[in-house]
């Protein structure tokens, strides 16, 4: 049988490097992302470069370049994006371009080429902090006001809109708080996970109760997995997370100096937010993810429980503060 061929934007970011593994033995892959993260992950991608697994450092913003690496190719995983709360508030015209442009790049090159399918990571800023306390279904509204937020919002109406009747379908699928290895310490978990491992002060902004739900890097790459082979995941948006592992911030800490008993996570409470990626008035006090809709769709099952998943980022031989 033919192998299928699928493009990976941001293939060399955390997520992108277990959807690598995930699909590697089955698939054809390119992976495109930019010059400095290809080289920070050069020995992963170089063990894997055989004829059916290739790498390129391609910018999603160079339009002309990037059309040539969609030729013959079926299925389109479009991760590439600039992410963090600061970050991305920080540098607003640069991750519009980057998040929502390139977005654009992404669609027009599959469109050109007829990819049969293209598979977009939003994300749940979309939802912004939503007025209700209920778990997050995709049909709650969209709050989401950050550029970040916007700029996801604003991708997910381009493909609706530009796919809309198109053979090339289409899954959207809004990530909830995703961690793992690879993740660069400017998310809570890997950030918790770096205090820890170099013994530094980890601040917690408010009083350590807010809530997220959790899901392992491995279990996004399988829901990404079921949206290509299910064709019921066609034209459909699906929130993507783990319902199961709800922990308030303080909860997360605590787990850490579970494992390794000899020490315990250094942390200082910052009531006002003075140092946090979000004023307090900004801050998301609740967001968890309901999943039913996929897990009935398309079986997805995530298995990664918070503990299990926090060792393998300590685990780490070493854990980058920052992107390359
Ligand atoms: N990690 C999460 O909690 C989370 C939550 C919601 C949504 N998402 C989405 O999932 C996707 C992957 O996120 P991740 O956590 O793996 O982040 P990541 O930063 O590890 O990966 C993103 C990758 O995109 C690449 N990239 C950035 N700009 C690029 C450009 N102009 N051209 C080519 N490549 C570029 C980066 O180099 C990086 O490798 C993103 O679209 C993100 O918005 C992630």
């Amino acid at each position: 049988m033919v192998r299928k061929k699928i493009l990976i934007t941001g293939g060399a970011g955390m997520i992108g490097k277990a959807v690598i593994k995930t699909l590697f033995n089955k698939y054809d892959l390119i992976v495109l992302d930019t010059n400095g993260q290809i080289d920070r992950n050069k020995k992963f991608l170089e063990k894997l470069r055989n004829k059916n697994f290739k790498y390129f450092k391609i910018n999603i913003l160079n339009k002309k370049k990037l059309n040539k690496y969609f030729k013959k190719v079926n299925y389109v995983i479009h991760l590439a994006a600039m992410l963090g709360v600061k970050n991305t508030e920080d540098n607003q015209k640069k991750c519009w371009k980057i998040n929502y442009e390139g977005t654009r790049n992404v669609l027009e090159a599959s469109l050109t080429h007829k990819v049969e399918k293209f598979i977009f990571s939003s994300s749940s800023e979309v939802y912004g902090e939503q007025i209700s306390k209920k778990k997050i279904i995709e049909t709650s509204p969209l709050l989401g006001s950050n550029v970040y937020a916007r700029s996801k919002i604003e991708s997910e109406k381009l493909i609706i809109d530009k796919l809309h009747n198109k053979k090339t379908k289409f899954t959207i699928l809004r990530l909830f708080n995703t961690y793992g290895e690879n993740q660069v310490a400017q998310f809570f978990i890997p950030k918790l996970c770096y205090s820890f491992k170099y013994n530094k002060k980890f601040t917690i902004n408010g009083n350590g109760s807010q809530l997220r739900s959790y899901a392992f890097c491995d279990d996004i790459a399988e829901g990404i997995k079921c949206c290509l082979i299910k064709k019921k995941s066609n034209n459909k948006i699906y929130n993507l997370g783990n319902s199961q592992q709800v922990f308030s911030l303080k909860k997360v800490a605590q787990k850490i100096s579970k494992i390794n008993k000899k020490k315990k996570v250094n942390i200082v409470f910052s009531r006002n937010f003075n140092k946090g990626d979000r004023k307090k008035e900004r801050e998301i006090f609740q967001r968890v993810c309901d999943i039913k809709k996929i897990k009935k769709e398309l079986n997805y099952d995530p298995k990664i429980n918070l503990s299990d998943g926090l060792k393998k980022v300590l685990e780490q031989k070493k854990i980058y503060k920052n992107w390359p």
